[in-house]
């Protein structure tokens, strides 16, 4: 089977690599040179555990392939994923003109049938929209093309995307057609042999089933950020309640982990996104305005906690030390990170940050150069390794739960800090152990 995936982004590029690696015949097409010329040589622009060798991989193999030209492919390929990003808009809500504009691009050139697949994260209604764009260059060329639309949205986490491509939890497929649902069947033959659950469904509801699961996930997040919040105040450890609660099979395990906010490409767009066509549907969203204002203020909470530390005393020119910047381990991506906020709001005290990542302190390094002003940037220092950021700091702040900083030296931090105190933003932490190790700890809800 031929296959072309547009937009070479986090997602179009596992997807790409993921369906080559299950013998499909995969191109790639990007309209950004540079990216595909380092594609072709086997760089990858992004950091995801495990792509690199498989993009490498299936290139040797001859299944996967870049192109700057779609129209190099439409000939022939069967189906096209439109993979390209959707922004968030100045008004919160998903900037469509990349999905409408290859839309546009496919219905001037197509030639034959073709299965036109939605997998960005796209508003309800998207995929009728592309049909009638598509359509209407048809009309325009005065030539008949039969083809379809389908929804597949991507459940993809950062940093474990290979294994959720290749091991998910289900997959959503939104058709209108038996050909396309045949088209679907095909491609995900694999994964149905493999008793993975392929789950076909109108498009507009597959549309919508991507927004809520992951609002439905930000809402477990916000809400137990809200629970830790309460139990600092009356004693209880959240940690314990976590573990309560979740015995119970009707809630379950995951994604009720307190801290700092959820950051990221999708959580806070796609909240966003959900109340926006709400609000155009004339229907309110209370609950996800909460989870978005309650993620808002948790993103605060350790400088909060900070400034409530060192309460009557002067902060600025104190010096903080963060360990952790991307918005969750295993990844190098800076979207929407907590620490972003954080390191904001230290600077704009006067404080000196002295920054550590194991990957993103690139990615760090340009957004706070576009982000800071020059004397902001001069109060950060970018550190070499976990001790080296800790040296002669007022204060230690846990942002991102990488392995390597689960386990430190606390004597070697106690003998290299100014002051023992450590705020642990994730709670990976013992408390009883720090404590005992001479530190002022505080948690998020323990
Ligand atoms: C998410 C969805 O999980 C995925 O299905 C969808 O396709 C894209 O969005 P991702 O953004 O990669 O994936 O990361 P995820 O692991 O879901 O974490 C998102 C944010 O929530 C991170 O900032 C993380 O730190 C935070 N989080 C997650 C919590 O604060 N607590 C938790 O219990 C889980």
């Amino acid at each position: 089977m031929n296959i072309a995936i547009i937009g070479t982004g986090y997602v179009g590029l596992v997807t790409g690599a993921c369906f080559a690696e299950m013998g499909v015949q995969v191109t790639c097409v990007d309209v950004d040179e540079t990216k595909i010329e380092q594609l072709k040589k086997g760089i990858i622009p992004i950091f995801e555990p495990g792509l690199d060798d498989m993009v490498s991989r299936n290139m040797k193999a001859n299944r996967l392939h870049f192109t700057t030209s779609l129209l190099s492919v439409l000939d022939s390929v069967e189906v096209i994923f439109n993979a390209v990003g959707t922004p968030p808009g100045e008004d919160g809500s998903a900037d469509m003109h990349y999905v409408y504009e290859v839309a546009r691009t496919i219905g001037q050139h197509l030639s034959h049938y073709a299965l036109v697949v939605t997998k960005s994260t796209v508003p309800v209604g998207t995929a009728q929209t592309v049909k009638a764009i598509i359509q209407e260059e048809l009309d325009r060329r005065e030539i008949e093309i039969p083809f379809d639309v389908a929804s597949n949205p991507e459940f993809l986490k950062e940093g474990d995307a290979l294994n959720d491509f290749m091991s998910p939890d289900r997959v959503v497929v939104g058709i209108e057609s038996e050909q396309a649902k045949k088209l679907m069947t095909q491609l995900y033959r694999p994964f149905l042999l493999n008793n993975f659950r392929v789950i076909f469904m109108d498009i507009p509801s597959a549309e919508m089933t991507k927004y809520a699961a992951n609002a439905m996930l930000a809402t477990r997040i916000s809400f137990m950020n809200e629970i830790a919040n309460l139990c600092e105040r009356v004693g209880a450890d959240v940690n314990m309640v976590r573990k309560g609660i979740s015995s119970d099979s009707r809630i379950g395990t995951k994604f009720l982990y307190s801290g700092i906010g959820y950051g990221g490409s999708c959580f806070p767009k796609d909240v966003r996104a959900l109340i926006r066509t709400a609000h155009k549907q004339g229907c309110s969203m209370n609950i996800l305005e909460s989870v978005d204002a309650v993620n808002e203020q948790q993103k605060s909470i350790l400088f909060k906690k900070f400034a409530a530390i060192f309460e009557g005393t002067n902060i600025e020119n104190k010096t903080v030390a963060i360990w952790g910047l991307a918005f969750k381990p295993n990844t190098d991506d800076m979207r929407e990170a907590p620490s972003l906020i954080l390191i904001r709001q230290l600077v704009e005290a006067g404080c000196h940050i002295k920054i550590f990542d194991p990957i993103a302190m690139s990615n760090a390094k340009e957004v706070l150069t576009r982000e800071l002003t020059e004397r902001q940037q001069q109060q950060i220092y970018f550190s070499k390794d976990i001790y080296d950021t800790v040296n002669d700091t007022d204060t230690l702040m846990l942002v991102t739960e990488w392995k390597e900083f689960r386990m430190p030296n606390w004597q070697i931090i106690k003998k290299l800090m100014k002051k023992p105190i450590v705020l642990d933003g994730r709670n990976i932490y013992d408390k009883k152990e720090v404590i005992d190790a001479g530190f002022h700890y505080e948690g998020i809800g323990v």
